[in-house]
């Protein structure tokens, strides 16, 4: 099979451009070169190639410097893994990329079950077996005449035309266990199967997922979180029992998944510009898919699921803050503005719009909707200057003074300019007390 034509339509001129120089820098010293894996799935399966990283069969920092000597740019490696980043000239930079990555195809093996991989240069045979799922094993050649060829050497395409996850060897989620979960991540993703033989790999590799590091299965699920039908992922990981575990205190239900959902709302409003302008800041939507998830815990909870995953700090405490606005939804009910924004201004922004998604009272929706939208940039017109100005004594009532102003604004005490004034000289000069 040849993916010529396909390959040529999916990649920017640029792109190709820089495909044929490393390409005929490949064949000009006898090295085999491909890609492989992800983007080659992706280019079967329709989609565009986002990442154009090249393997070589062989020294790939070697290539690259070749190839920088010929056309320019500078040349960053990593001995170890054979692999060189390419910083393009100028004129080569596409607008998707200014460097391109060369890699040296690789073995890899484990030590002991879930281990980090040994990684040692090898043969291109080795790098498609070192590799989790049959669907991630396929190749096109680029250098010389052969440019366009499918190296299908593990039955990748009957998988990825029949919608399979297969692993490639009984022992693959043992070696490595983060495969489980990238297994159910492309299954739900593409809306593969998981192939039977596959899914009974998993019992003998269960228990060794307590032997991942906190950062290999925070990734795993931080990548999970990142995509549009995370919910579905998660509930797939629950039924096949991998997430208790992880931690006991991980587990999926019907609330959470219905939490989920407004994931797709963040990612879509995300590409509205407006919508960027009001709301300013972004998060991470994997940030906001572990606060719409683990809303429902506890203190405790949180603080017993960071010992396994050690979130990053400003994510553990938004944690902590959605655990305990979630928790207390009710009290957020009949406030005046005011007081919304007095009791919301303590805790992280991500927190309050994650609850804000959540909530269902239409009465607390608002709360934390409009003071993520609008309430939080409500400020007085008049500041610390002009109490200067009007002869205040510079001290902690200047805060109180100004508070009291922006709570005016807040609950439509006061609408105008002048009213605010008027405001003003009433609490600096009120009226005397009737007796
Ligand atoms: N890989 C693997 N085992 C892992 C992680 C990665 O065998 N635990 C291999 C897979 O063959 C994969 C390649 O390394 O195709 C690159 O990994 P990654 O960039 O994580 O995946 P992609 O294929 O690009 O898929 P995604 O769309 O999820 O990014």
């Amino acid at each position: 099979m040849n993916l010529k034509s396909r390959l040529e339509a999916s990649l920017a001129p640029g792109q190709l451009r820089l495909l044929h120089l490393a390409a005929d820098a490949a064949s000009q010293s006898g090295l085999p070169l491909y890609i492989i894996g992800g983007s080659v799935r992706d280019l079967i399966l329709g989609s565009a190639i986002q990442d154009l990283d090249l393997t070589v069969e062989g020294d790939a920092i070697a290539l690259a410097r070749a190839l920088a000597k010929r056309h320019g740019g500078r040349v960053t490696a990593h001995t170890k893994f054979g692999t060189a980043k390419w910083f393009l000239p100028k004129d080569l930079q596409t607008e998707s990329s200014e460097t391109l990555d060369l890699i040296s195809a690789r073995s890899e093996t484990y030590k002991h079950p879930a281990a980090l991989p040994t990684v040692k240069m090898g043969s291109m045979d080795d790098d498609i077996r070192r590799r989790d799922f049959t669907i991630n094993t396929l190749a096109i050649r680029l250098d010389g005449d052969r440019f366009g060829e499918l190296r299908d050497d593990l039955g990748g395409m009957d998988d990825l035309k029949q919608g399979i996850v297969r692993v490639l060897h009984a022992k693959s989620f043992m070696d490595d266990p983060t495969r489980m979960y990238r297994a159910v991540r492309y299954a739900e993703r593409y809306g593969f199967k998981i192939a039977e033989e596959t899914l009974t790999l998993i019992p003998q590799a269960r228990p060794l997922i307590e032997k991942l590091s906190a950062q290999r299965i925070r990734h795993e699920l931080d990548l999970i979180l990142e995509e549009w039908n995370a919910a579905a992922m998660l509930a797939r990981l629950a039924e096949l029992d991998l997430l208790q575990p992880i931690h006991p205190a991980l587990t999926f239900d019907e609330s959470m998944r219905e939490r989920l959902s407004h994931l797709h709302t963040y990612r879509g409003l995300q590409h509205l510009s407006p919508w960027n302008i009001t709301r300013g800041e972004q998060m991470r939507p994997s940030d906001l898919g572990w606060l719409l998830w683990l809303m429902s815990l506890s203190q405790e909870q949180v603080s017993a699921l960071n010992d396994r995953l050690h979130f990053t700090a400003d994510l553990l405490a938004s944690l902590f803050a959605v655990s305990k606005m979630y928790a207390a939804q009710s009290s957020f009910i009949g406030l005046k503005p005011s007081q919304c924004v007095e009791r919301l201004e303590s805790y992280p922004l991500a927190a309050v719009e994650a609850v804000g998604y959540a909530a269902k009272d239409p009465r607390v929706k608002e709360c934390f909707d409009e003071y993520i939208s609008k309430w939080r940039y409500i400020k007085p017109h008049l500041n610390g200057d002009d109490l200067k100005a009007l002869g205040v004594e510079p001290g902690p009532r200047y805060a109180v003074i100004l508070r009291r102003l922006r709570n005016a604004w807040l609950d439509g005490e006061v609408k105008t300019e002048a009213e605010e004034k008027a405001l003003l000289k009433a609490l600096l000069d009120p009226p005397p007390a009737s007796t």
